[in-house]
């Protein structure tokens, strides 16, 4: 009696276990953790052919990873504290509140794929705030030496705009930024694994005489070479110079951010940054970490359902961390006090330039 009870106990646990196990199989046949994320399967194909070129790491992609960060970092607990409003955090309010929220100075730019993302948002079942923060980790799984990012579902819509003000502008002092991430719930260090994102990157309208500049000379892989770069002696403008928030750049069409070049010199967060140069497994765990809380700034974690597996799984680095050809170690700042900047190849050939992203 009591064998065949303890048999029918196993049976059962091991039922339990295999439908804990299993996995939800969708109308196309593809699975997934959770039933509730087959909804994503149709969004993702559209959002890979009609808004990423068929799985490209290109323009929109870079774009849309800005408007997670522009979304998300509009909290703030301090107003809150004040008795105003302070903001939803990554709610989808700069798309639903869109005239509002695009016209901030900080957001210049990010009408465009505001207003390219809105027909997706229309012609699917999703909350701008999903969307944003969706959109933002399938385009990053298309950029070789990414992280497969996280995603959450299930942030309601947003109530109100946020407040003016709370996005960081380049040409503001390291103080002034890590108090404006720290208000979020951001440290140092989490600031610089975030700015990884500008190793994707270009500008538009810092210098908008030089669309598409990059910030780095591989703004198509998500490599290290963002943080060596703007480690690097500033000697030229791409552009025209004399842009608030950029300062001299080391290499033709490569742009530079006052703020990032702050960053990565001062003491607060210089051996962090430094730490990404020759480290890609560190720089994928700090980027993901830092964009799973990124992208659930103010929202009820305990609401949302772990869809993750549907993000595509993105492909490894190509190249190896290097100095640009025609520069050496000399040309390296130094920053970190403690820990002396690793010893990096020098691409061969003679110094070159790098091309702007093109626009799609
Ligand atoms: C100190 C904080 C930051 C400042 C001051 C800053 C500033 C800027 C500026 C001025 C641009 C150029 C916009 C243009 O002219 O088109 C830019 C681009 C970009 N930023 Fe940031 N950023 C910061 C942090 C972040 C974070 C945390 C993320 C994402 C997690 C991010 C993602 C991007 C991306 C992907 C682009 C490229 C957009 C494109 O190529 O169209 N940034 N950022």
């Amino acid at each position: 009696m009591a064998f065949k009870l303890l048999a029918s106990l196993l049976a059962l646990a091991a039922v339990s276990n295999a439908a804990l196990i299993r996995k939800a199989t969708c109308a196309d046949g593809r699975t997934t953790a959770n039933a509730a994320c087959c909804a994503l399967f149709p969004i993702l194909d559209d959002i890979q052919e009609n808004l990423f070129d068929g799985g490209e790491c290109g323009e929109e992609v870079h774009e849309s990873l800005r408007l997670t960060f522009h979304d998300a970092i509009g909290f703030s607990p301090a107003l809150t504290a004040q008795g105003k409003f302070g903001g939803g955090g990554a709610d989808g309010s700069l798309i639903t509140f869109d005239e509002i929220e695009t016209p901030f100075h900080a957001n210049g730019g990010i009408d465009d794929i505001v207003d390219v993302q809105k027909p997706f948002i229309a012609r699917h079942n999703i909350t701008a705030g999903d969307f944003i923060q969706f959109a933002g980790a399938i385009g990053v799984s298309n950029c070789p030496g990414a992280p497969q990012l996280e995603f959450l579902l299930g942030r309601p819509e947003a109530t109100q705009a946020s407040p003016d003000l709370l996005v960081p502008e380049p040409f503001d002092t390291v103080d002034s930024i890590l108090a404006r991430f720290g208000d979020a719930g951001f440290s140092p260090a989490e600031v610089v694994a975030l700015l990884a994102s500008h190793t994707i990157a270009a500008a538009d309208h810092v210098d908008p005489s030089i669309p598409g500049t990059p910030f780095d000379s591989t703004p198509g892989v998500f490599d290290s070479q963002f943080f060596i770069e703007v480690q690097l002696r500033g000697t030229l403008f791409p552009g025209t110079g004399g842009n608030q928030g950029e300062v001299e750049s080391p290499l033709a069409g490569e742009i530079r951010l006052q703020s990032d070049s702050e960053l990565a010199r001062d003491s607060r967060t210089a051996c962090e940054w430094q730490s990404f140069v020759d480290n890609q497994t560190k720089l994928q765990n700090a980027f993901k970490a830092a964009m799973a809380k990124l992208a659930v700034v103010g929202q009820d974690v305990s609401q949302m359902i772990d869809c993750s597996d549907i993000i595509p799984v993105p492909k490894p680095v190509t190249g190896q961390a290097h100095l640009p050809a025609g520069l050496s170690h000399n040309d390296v700042e130094q920053a970190c006090a403690t820990v002396a900047f690793p010893t990096l190849p020098t691409d061969p050939g003679p110094v070159t330039s790098v091309p702007p992203v093109p626009p799609s």
